[in-house]
């Protein structure tokens, strides 16, 4: 079992991770003088695999847990769906003092997030997700939020759960589409803060695509403890935070442009990972021999690298509208060297439609 912090003054957490975290969950709860009724959020993949050992897990420490299934899938990560929610949670009298128990993977977490951070202006929010992007990117650093008809994630908060517990155990049952979905964003913390990881990576890249034991801990723990040291500087992403979107600013393009069907999260961030690669090459910031890693790096690992059967207009146009961009200037995570990048808004945009034409097939 590990445990890493996550400081941020009085809002500060654990994660704890390992294998088998039911007891280790059973004294978190038994500590906080939360109030009895619970409501846990899961979807119906998860909530029947899972569900009813969290619940009685609860119940052992004296919780009166409800466990509210949401349809799997990005759809329910709606206002409607977190008022079909706000109103169980009003039906069952819970209070500022019940705990929400976010049990999936991003859409669960964000979902129940945001129901978090709003019912009765914030309830606690303990976060145990069950995918490896999940882990490894939305349980932590506090972002909620649930998507609008024009846009991803429009309506949100910085909201830090209580706790995070990654069970890995959990992620024993996962779709196999789900592992290279999670090694994007793992791979992504390699290029933006860890020269050494990424180095790691490439020597354990069987272990990692088959979730070897002590690989899959060693690389969920290193993203998580890099995540958590770059939002202890800068929860609110003002400055450092940026340095997260590595790939984010092609892949949130090609996530709308395909109708976010075709494309999970973490493939498209892989292409766009690539994508912003080209783009630092072509800028002098890196050389061949970088950009080379990193795609030899991807393909160890099974990460898509070209998007199919979409325009580069479609794409360009999709991005100077992204909500990263301020001040119609779109701000590009770039490259310095494996293991360090720069955020700028200084890219041409012949070098960028260049780059991302060169990431379509
Ligand atoms: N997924 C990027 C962030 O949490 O800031």
């Amino acid at each position: 079992m590990d445990k890493i912090r996550v400081e941020l003054g009085k809002d500060s957490y654990d994660i704890h991770l390992g294998y088998g975290l039911w007891r280790e969950l059973s004294s978190f709860i038994m500590g906080r003088g939360y109030s009895r009724k619970t409501l846990v959020v899961t979807d119906e993949h998860v909530g029947s695999l899972y569900g009813e050992e969290t619940c009685q897990t609860l119940k052992r420490v004296g919780l009166k847990p409800k466990l509210a299934t949401i349809p799997a899938g990005e759809s329910s990560k709606s206002l409607q769906v977190a008022d079909n929610i706000y109103t169980e949670l009003i039906e069952q009298g819970m209070d500022r003092k019940s705990p929400i128990f976010a049990l999936g993977g991003g859409v669960v977490g964000d979902l129940a997030g945001f129901v978090a951070a709003t019912y009765l202006r914030g309830v606690p929010l303990i976060q145990m997700p069950t995918t490896l992007l999940a882990q490894v990117d939305s349980a932590v650093g506090g972002k909620v939020a649930v998507n609008h008809p024009l846009g991803k994630n429009l309506i949100g908060a910085f909201y830090q759960p209580e706790a995070v517990f990654m069970d890995m155990e959990l992620l024993s049952s996962l779709p196999k589409r789900e592992i290279p979905t999670g090694l994007g964003e793992i791979v992504k913390y390699g290029v933006i803060y860890d020269r050494d990881f990424f180095a790691y990576l490439e020597e354990h890249s069987e272990g990692a695509r088959s979730l070897e034991p002590a690989t899959a801990m060693h690389m969920v723990k290193r993203s998580c403890e890099i995540k958590a040291a770059v939002v202890s500087k800068d929860e609110k992403e003002s400055g450092l935070r940026r340095i997260l979107n590595f790939g984010h600013t092609v892949a949130h393009a090609i996530e709308q442009v395909t109708g976010y069907t075709r494309y999970n999260h973490g493939e498209a961030v892989s292409i766009g990972m690539v994508a912003a690669a080209f783009i630092s090459r072509d800028l002098g910031l890196v050389g061949d021999a970088e950009v080379t890693r990193l795609q030899k790096l991807m393909t160890a690992l099974d990460l898509p690298q070209k998007v199919t059967g979409v325009a580069t207009e479609d794409l360009f146009a999709v991005i100077f509208r992204d909500k990263k961009t301020v001040n119609g200037k779109v701000n590009w995570v770039l490259m310095n060297d494996i293991g360090e990048v720069t955020v700028t808004s200084k890219v041409p945009s012949e070098v960028a439609q260049k780059a991302i034409a060169a990431c379509i097939a």
